[in-house]
């Protein structure tokens, strides 16, 4: 089959590394990939916000399955798109992308299905949010509406660093159009947990639970990024947290899509904070998460193009969907400055031996070099029986990557680790 996944990053990378393991899986186009991706597919300079250019590029080279992977196409309604010009897809529709394409979406169909949440209040006006902000409980957190590269959830300490977000958001529009609505929610605490699922519409299987490490520096210091490393298993999500998560967040999202009319297809992403009065949902993302496919993926044992299709087909209930009894560890090799100014271009050297573990993210050819081309630049994932040799060994594959400028945190899993002995004592 010919096989077109949508998107450039670290996540594709490991998608269509799992989908090469499909004996059923020919030939694998990425739209738009990356250098380093290019060892594993065949690259093809079309953006992926580029609805239109997609589509004409699966018709033309008769794609059999395509996967649309990142937020934004499947927002603008790229798989709508594919659908409507007879390619089939993994992802969801624009209805269900909303989920994640929109804040307030998600927190009123929560408040409407009962599905746990941080309370919160949604402003259209700056001037009403303004006047919410001087009496809210601080800290509170405040979200852009619409999609932000990640970044649109600043929580603050003081009114004064509250009213200087809204108008960030607001009036200054560092969101673009993304800010013109904000919600304004409670602050919660407790450990996070990332559980990706399949979803038809109709049956859920989540996959092994994950652990994102957002913040640039070690001891969760340091900015928001797009995630400096993850784990498989959590330690949190324990097989009790797990059925509580699956009766009244999991199912209860579900079914309320579908009651909405939007049913949901594709990976649905549950964030999730374990708080002292049960799991309550942070984020909805409407796709696989980056770096948690890096470790989730590697993990899986059943063929993943047979259950995309049964995604596709509304039949993953005859599908035995299977993960290794095992752990794993992505570390994340960076620019020095990331997330804020970073220089690139630098010759990037990974041992042969270690390619099959190696997920690209910023990383380009120059004149047959593969250089640093990005804040994220690769992510390289180690497996093994229990956490700490996954650790171990995900942190000596990264000793023996370089380039000028690589940053890692050196803390990724030392969280999950201490909750694991917590867990033996
Ligand atoms: P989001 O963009 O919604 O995923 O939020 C980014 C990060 O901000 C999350 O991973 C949390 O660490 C934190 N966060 C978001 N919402 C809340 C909340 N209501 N309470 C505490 N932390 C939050
Ligand atoms: N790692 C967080 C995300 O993919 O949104």
């Amino acid at each position: 089959m010919n096989i077109l996944v949508v998107g450039g990053g670290g996540r594709e990378h490991a998608i269509i590394k799992k989908l090469r393991e499909s004996t059923r899986v020919e030939k694998i186009y990425a739209l738009p990939g990356n250098g380093g991706i290019a060892a594993d597919a065949e690259c093809v300079a079309i953006g992926a916000k580029d609805v239109e250019g997609i589509t004409r590029f699966a018709v033309e080279n008769k794609i059999d399955f395509a996967v649309v992977a990142p937020d934004d196409p499947l927002v603008l309604g790229a798989v709508d798109s594919l659908e409507a010009a007879g390619i089939p897809c993994f992802g969801p529709d624009k209805k269900a992308a909303i989920i994640e394409g929109s804040k307030i979406f998600s927190k009123n169909l929560m408040a409407k299905y009962n599905i746990p949440t941080a309370a919160y209040r949604t402003f259209t006006d700056a001037s009403e949010a303004m006047e919410y902000i001087k009496t809210a409980p601080m800290p509170t957190v405040i979200k852009a509406d619409g999609l932000a590269l990640g970044k649109g959830a600043v929580i603050v300490e003081t009114v004064d660093e509250a009213q200087n977000t809204v108008r960030a958001m607001m009036e200054e529009k560092i969101f673009g159009e993304s800010g013109t609505s904000i919600v304004v929610e409670e602050f919660l605490t407790g450990p996070e947990v990332s559980v990706l699922a399949f979803t038809d519409g109709e049956t859920l299987v989540p996959m092994v639970s994950s652990m994102d490490h957002k913040r640039a520096l070690d001891g969760d210091a340091g900015l928001n990024t797009g995630g400096m490393g993850t784990v498989a298993p959590n330690p949190y999500y324990t097989e009790a947290v797990a059925a509580e998560c699956m009766q009244t967040i999991f199912l209860p999202t579900i079914r309320a899509m579908q009651a909405e009319g939007r049913p949901f297809k594709g990976c649905l992403y549950f964030g999730l904070m374990l708080t002292p009065n049960g799991p309550k949902v942070i984020e909805y993302n409407c796709r696989f998460g980056d770096p948690e496919t890096q470790v989730v993926l590697p993990l899986l044992q059943t063929d993943l193009l047979t259950i995309m299709e049964a995604v596709h087909d509304g039949k993953l209930s005859e599908v035995d969907v299977q993960f290794a009894d095992a752990s794993a560890c992505c570390v994340i090799l960076a620019s020095n400055g990331y997330p804020g100014k970073y220089e690139t271009g630098f010759p990037i050297s990974v041992p042969d031996e270690l390619a099959g573990q190696v997920f690209f993210a910023g990383a380009k050819l120059q004149d047959g070099v593969l250089c640093s081309a990005g804040g994220r630049v690769l992510g390289v994932t180690a497996i093994a029986r229990d956490l700490k040799d996954a650790i171990d060994q995900a942190y000596a594959a990264a000793d023996r990557i370089s380039f000028a400028n690589a940053y890692c945190r050196r803390d990724i899993g030392k969280r999950a680790l201490q909750a694991l002995s917590c867990k033996a004592e």
